[in-house]
């Protein structure tokens, strides 16, 4: 089939190159002339496990181009992707001036060049319900008929960054949103070899489709939160949230997945489509309590660890002259992705309150340093990037993990201990990657989320390596 694909971001990318993959000819547009070009000469703009493979083997047998030409894209394509930015508005709602903008350019482009034929106009991008309604009318604004000209389709995307070439190679379940018998047979061939391990195609109406998506993450969104308010009470009462967590997740109600405790969601998509889902309810006169309290909670999950920073390291509420190691940038492990990252939420806290902060991640290094040059810090600390977790860690008054990464789960603790200060350092894991009490045993003062305190043994270290080695006060 010959495909287009607008917006070749992380869901564009992705998806433009698997479909090559599956031997479809393929053709991504993008308005970023720099992307554009960086992806022609080979150069992948995002990281995403496995995405390389298929990205060259696409160019290599020309089954995968870009362009920054519409028109050059649209003109073959039978079927046209819209995978653009739906950011949030000032009010929240998903901001829908990408979509609705190329919409009105194919419109134009099919109303001058009628022997294109008829198209399938897919939303990929995730949408509030009504999106397929308004793309339509403004592709007919051109004097074009749905139904004839061509057809719009709900098809929200379910892939998770990080693993998003396997979700999309094998996907749960691919979502088809249209009224039209036409465009749901054409889809169904396109998506067919996707799912030939039985996974279901499921037909439905737009509103249903566009619908389906801001249900899924939402309720992701509060099942994390969920499990966060847990662990928060957890450490009030002295339970332990790892224990709590397998004891429902063996529970095929509830299930084990999302049910890990720890700094708060962030992503491109948990923080705005909640929002956006609460927007649409307020809009429709219907308040929407859960989601509601899912942001607020969300939000002071992802500071949660300031205050016992503070308290650990300071007594009169600023963190001057403290140096903070960070471990993790990106939102979750596996991707560059920083956009709404928890880490960046401690970044701007730490640093306005003083400190200076050392990051490291494996992958999100570069996406951080361009979001905090469009956005500065405010504060009087300084951030800086080591080259590895060890530099980070070195000289460091405290250790925050702020993303699961799985190269800061087995670390050398011990040359980790030596090179921080203080005799039992400190570490505040938001991701609850080690283990209390061999945290403990390897000398360190240990904070984790919804966990309990273990006391740190008192390590000696060999005579005349490090500086470690006195009795610990605590
Ligand atoms: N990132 C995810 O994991 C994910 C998962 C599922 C759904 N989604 C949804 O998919 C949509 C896209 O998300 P993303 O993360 O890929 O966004 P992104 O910001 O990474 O990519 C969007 C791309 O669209 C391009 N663009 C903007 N205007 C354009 C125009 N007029 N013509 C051509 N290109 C244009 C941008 O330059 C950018 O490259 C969003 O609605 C998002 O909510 C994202």
């Amino acid at each position: 089939m010959n495909i287009a694909v607008v917006g070749t971001g992380y869901v564009g990318l992705v998806s433009g190159t698997c479909f090559a993959e599956m031997g479809n000819q393929v053709t991504c547009v993008d308005i970023d002339a720099g992307k554009v070009d960086s992806l022609r000469d080979g150069r992948l703009t995002i990281y995403e496990p496995g995405l390389e493979v298929y990205f060259d083997r696409g160019r290599r047998e020309d089954r995968l181009r870009f362009t920054t030409s519409l028109a050059e894209a649209l003109e073959e394509a039978e079927v046209v992707f819209l995978a653009l930015p739906t950011p949030p508005a000032e009010d929240g709602s998903a901001d829908l001036q990408y979509v609705l903008g190329v919409a009105d350019d194919i419109g134009g482009l099919l109303a001058a060049n009628p022997d294109w034929g008829y198209k399938v106009l897919v939303d990929k991008s995730t949408v509030p319900v009504g999106t397929s309604r308004r793309v339509t009318d403004a592709v007919e604004a051109h004097g074009l008929t749905a139904g004839e000209h061509f057809d719009v389709v709900s098809n929200p995307e379910f892939l998770r960054e990080g693993v998003a070439v396997d979700d999309f190679m094998k996907p749960e379940r691919v979502v088809v949103g249209t009224s039209s018998e036409k465009a749901g047979e054409v889809m169904t061939r396109l998506y067919e070899p996707f799912v030939r391990q039985g996974n279901p195609i499921l037909l439905m109406d737009e509103e249903s489709a566009e619908m389906t998506k801001y249900a899924a993450n939402s309720l992701l969104a509060a099942k994390i939160t969920f499990m966060n308010e847990i662990a928060n009470l957890c450490e009030r009462v002295g339970a332990d949230v790892d224990e709590v967590r397998r004891g429902i997740g063996t529970d095929s109600r509830i299930g084990p997945k999302f049910l890990y405790a720890g700094i708060g969601f962030g992503g491109s998509c948990f923080p705005k489509d909640v929002q956006a889902l609460h927007r649409t309810a307020r809009e429709e006169g219907y308040s929407f309590e859960i989601l509601d309290a899912v942001l607020r909670v969300n939000d002071e999950q992802r500071k949660s660890l300031i205050p016992r920073i503070v308290e650990a390291l300071s007594d009169d509420g600023r963190l001057d002259g403290k140096t903070i190691g960070m471990w993790g940038l990106a939102f979750k492990p596996h991707t560059d992705d920083v956009r709404e990252a928890p880490a960046h939420v401690l970044i701007r806290e730490l640093t306005a309150l003083g400190a200076d902060v050392v990051a490291f991640d494996p992958e999100a290094v570069e996406t951080t340093k361009a979001t905090f040059e469009r956005e500065p810090l405010s504060g009087d600390g300084a951030l800086a990037y080591a080259e590895s977790a060890y530099e980070a860690a070195d000289g460091a008054d405290a250790l925050v993990v702020a993303t699961e990464w799985p190269e800061f789960r087995r670390p050398d603790l011990t040359r980790v201990r030596r090179s921080m200060t203080g005799d039992a350092p400190l570490v505040f894991d938001g991701r609850n990657v080690f283990d209390p009490q061999d945290m403990a045993d390897a000398g360190f003062t240990y904070h984790s989320i919804g966990r309990p305190h273990v006391p740190p043994v008192a390590v000696g270290d060999e005579a005349g390596v490090g500086r470690g080695g006195d009795a610990l006060a605590s």
